[in-house]
């Protein structure tokens, strides 16, 4: 998904900065060409979320438009439904570190901050524990900081995107995703680019009066259809 937002905030001109972790320098390289093919503005910039010294570094040069949250990882621990002499505290932060703890460390002066959620934030459910709660956490701090920086004399929009169905993989991933999008109105799932479409939105001016705000997207009426 980061690949599609980094793609299409390119398109709108200006420096599109990609981070993920360091060992995904070759992959975050290649977008970085594309981007320059394309006659955009792009930088790889590695950066671990979870790690508040690799987030100074990254901001350094002190320049802070627009940021999307997009970092996180279903683990295997988060696959299974564990039972509560299983719950691993040493697991569950895994989860909470890239999506809590990261978040919240890169809540800065920011113009825009987007925080990517999920359905798991809105629901409860078997399993993803770590990740489902981390996700309902990113939409509390989402509320949180939305009031927070503001008061703190920053000027900083904070939203968040939830409910993306985005996969046509093979995996398990993708077969949940096709079972979910048998579910919604328009029987198929959406492309990452329909969600990196939010993104641009949520970045740009059009959407100044918007904070603390959630959207709801990329269901194709699954709400509607009580799939909840
Ligand atoms: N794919 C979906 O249908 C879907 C649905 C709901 C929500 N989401 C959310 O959208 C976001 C992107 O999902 P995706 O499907 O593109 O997943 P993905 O696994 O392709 O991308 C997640 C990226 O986060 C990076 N990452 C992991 N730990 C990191 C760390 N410590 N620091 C920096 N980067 C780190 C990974 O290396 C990876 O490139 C995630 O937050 C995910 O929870 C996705």
């Amino acid at each position: 998904m980061g690949r599609a937002f980094v793609l299409s905030l390119a398109k709108e001109g200006g420096l599109v900065a990609l981070s993920d972790i360091p060992t995904r320098e070759k992959e975050g390289q290649e977008v970085v060409s594309h981007v320059e093919a394309m006659g955009g503005k792009s930088i790889w910039v590695p950066l671990d979320v979870t790690k508040e010294e690799a987030w100074k570094a990254a901001v350094s040069d002190g320049v802070l438009g627009v940021l999307a949250n997009n970092a996180g990882i279903v683990t295997p621990y988060d696959a299974t439904a564990v039972q509560p002499e299983q719950i691993s505290l040493a697991e569950f932060h895994k989860s909470t570190s890239i999506m809590i703890d990261g978040a919240l460390l890169g809540h800065k002066e920011w113009s825009s901050i987007v925080n990517i959620s999920a359905k798991a934030g809105m629901v409860g459910g078997v399993g993803t524990l770590g990740y489902g709660t981390s996700k309902w956490a990113l939409r509390g701090s989402t509320k949180y900081m939305a009031g927070t920086l503001p008061a703190a004399g920053i000027r900083a929009r904070v939203n968040s995107v939830l409910g993306l169905v985005d996969q046509n993989s093979d995996d398990v991933i993708g077969e949940m995703c096709n079972a979910l999008a048998n579910m919604n109105y328009l029987k198929r799932s959406a492309g990452p680019e329909k969600v990196a479409n939010l993104v641009v939105y949520l970045a740009s001016d059009g959407s100044s009066f918007s904070t603390g705000s959630e959207f709801w997207w990329m269901e194709g009426g699954n709400d509607s259809a009580s799939c909840r």
